[in-house]
């Protein structure tokens, strides 16, 4: 008998067993395929290796911009994959090591929720029956995929990639049409852009990036027109036919060919087989139901990341897991949702948390929004050659309090933690007026915009 058992090994799965691990809880992981979830191993981690590589060749392309001149800058695409892979598999082995480290005890293959029993529930991993006071399911999502006739056969015949596919691929295809102008598709517009593609995306919006600032989401449009990407914006795919798609823009029909298709239209959370049913876990829209502590409609079970809908995010994903095993120890906690932060790693770099203006204007809050060039930063100046980035901050009206930081450049993705730490505290434009910011970052830019409210 184990205090809890955790289904599934992504980041919400092996953070949640680390931290009742630690917390003294004896623990129990089930993992049916890797450690480190689709985030370590076919995500997050993968797809920032690749992006980097494709920073440096673009830095080496345009070195010229910085005084440098380097000989033909090639990317050796074989080998982006193998450093990824590389990556991929120290990552994986050291979140096997910390699992050990918290003594948990990491169970191979496919859980199956048996029944609730008098002190417990029994998970099945093949024939053998586990048995856990607690239990915790994390078992992630899976890509979207639409129901367009031809994506199935596409998806076969490997003329259709999924993030998994796409992330494996032996060589850059001549061609790449991406369906859905949201992270994923952007991120991967991004590296197969850079490495040589002719690449197109296809989004059903008016924007890309989703959610993002809409200013921001028209800069990075702009850089990525201008990179030679094709945008084709409020289009539908209709169907694949061989290698031509069939698109639907502003009602007229079109078509037009590619070497692959890449799918990114979302991610559903997984919650077939399981067994969920065993024990009258309740789904709403398609996910797990779960209220701020993680606890499900069922006593003792809990749910973290993508499986529960909410934030589709590794970085929400560890918060989760750690609330829900903070309550399980009895130990008062909350997820903040207001506070999570966003990013979008192309080049430039989009990253934001808090109100957005049209979130803001949405949910009726009178603000005040200060929009400033990220050139007010001498440390952006000196290392972009005619960046356009931006930083957009919003605070309430009434009460001076930072709401929203959203902002699209270099290392941003490494600054909006702290504008998270100064919404999550309640900081106002005084109190941030008064911290000493390290010169010269791009950081400064986040105090430049307060002084200018
Ligand atoms: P997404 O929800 O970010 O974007 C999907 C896009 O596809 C949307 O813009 C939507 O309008 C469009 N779309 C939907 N159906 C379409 C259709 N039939 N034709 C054309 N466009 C269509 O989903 P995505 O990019 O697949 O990412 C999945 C999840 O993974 C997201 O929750 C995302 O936040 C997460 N993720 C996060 C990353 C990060 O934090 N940097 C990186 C990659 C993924």
């Amino acid at each position: 008998m184990y205090d809890l058992i955790v289904l599934g090994g992504g980041p919400a799965g092996y953070i949640a067993a680390e931290r009742a691990g630690d917390g003294g809880l004896s623990v129990a992981l089930i993992e049916k395929q890797f450690l480190g979830g689709v985030c370590l191993n076919e995500g997050c981690i993968p797809s920032k290796t690749l992006l980097n590589s494709a920073k440096i060749y673009d830095y080496a392309k345009f070195s010229e911009k910085y005084g440098v001149t380097t000989k033909d800058a090639i990317l050796d695409h074989g080998a982006v994959i193998s450093r990824k892979n590389k990556v991929v598999k120290m990552l994986t082995a050291g979140v096997k090591a910390a699992l050990k480290k918290s003594n948990v005890d990491i169970i191979d293959g496919i859980g199956m929720i048996m029944e609730k029993s008098e002190d417990g529930y029994i998970i099945s991993v093949g024939d053998t029956e586990y048995k856990g006071k607690k239990l915790l399911i994390a078992t992630g999502s899976s890509p979207a995929i639409p129901p367009i006739p031809g994506i199935e056969e596409g998806l076969k015949s490997g003329f259709v990639l999924t993030n998994r596919e796409i992330l494996n691929l032996k060589a850059i295809p001549k061609s790449l049409v991406i369906i859905g102008g949201g992270v994923v598709g952007i991120e991967m517009a991004s590296y197969f852009n850079s490495a040589g593609s002719k690449v197109t995306v296809i989004e059903m919006l008016d924007h890309i990036g989703g959610e993002i600032d809409r200013d921001i989401s028209n800069i990075l449009f702009r850089n990525y027109k201008k990179k030679g990407i094709d945008f084709k914006l409020g289009s539908k795919l209709l169907e694949l036919k061989g290698n031509t798609l069939l698109y639907d823009q502003d009602g007229k029909t079109s078509e037009m060919t590619a070497d692959e298709v890449l799918i990114s239209v979302g991610r559903r959370p997984v919650t077939e087989g399981l067994g969920l049913k065993n024990i009258g876990i309740e789904l709403e829209r398609g996910a797990i139901k779960t209220d701020d502590r993680g606890r499900t409609n069922v006593l003792g079970v809990y749910a973290a990341g993508d499986v529960n809908g909410k934030y589709m995010l590794a970085h929400a994903a560890y918060r989760e897991a750690e609330v829900s095993v903070n309550d399980m120890l009895g130990i008062e906690d909350r997820l903040d949702y207001s506070v999570i932060p966003s990013v979008i790693y192309t080049s430039p770099e989009v990253a934001g948390v808090g109100y957005t203006e049209a979130g803001a204007k949405s949910a009726g809050i009178d603000y005040d929004m200060v929009n400033i060039p990220m050139q007010y930063s001498g440390r952006y100046m000196a290392e972009n050659e005619r960046g356009d980035g931006i930083c957009k901050v919003l605070v309430d009206k009434s009460t001076k309090k930072l709401i929203g930081v959203h902002m699209i450049g270099s290392y941003t993705s490494e600054i909006i933690y702290g504008a998270g730490i100064m919404i999550q505290n309640g900081m106002n434009i005084d109190d941030i007026k008064k911290t000493v910011f390290p010169h010269p970052t791009v950081s400064e830019i986040i105090r430049e915009a307060i002084f200018q409210l």
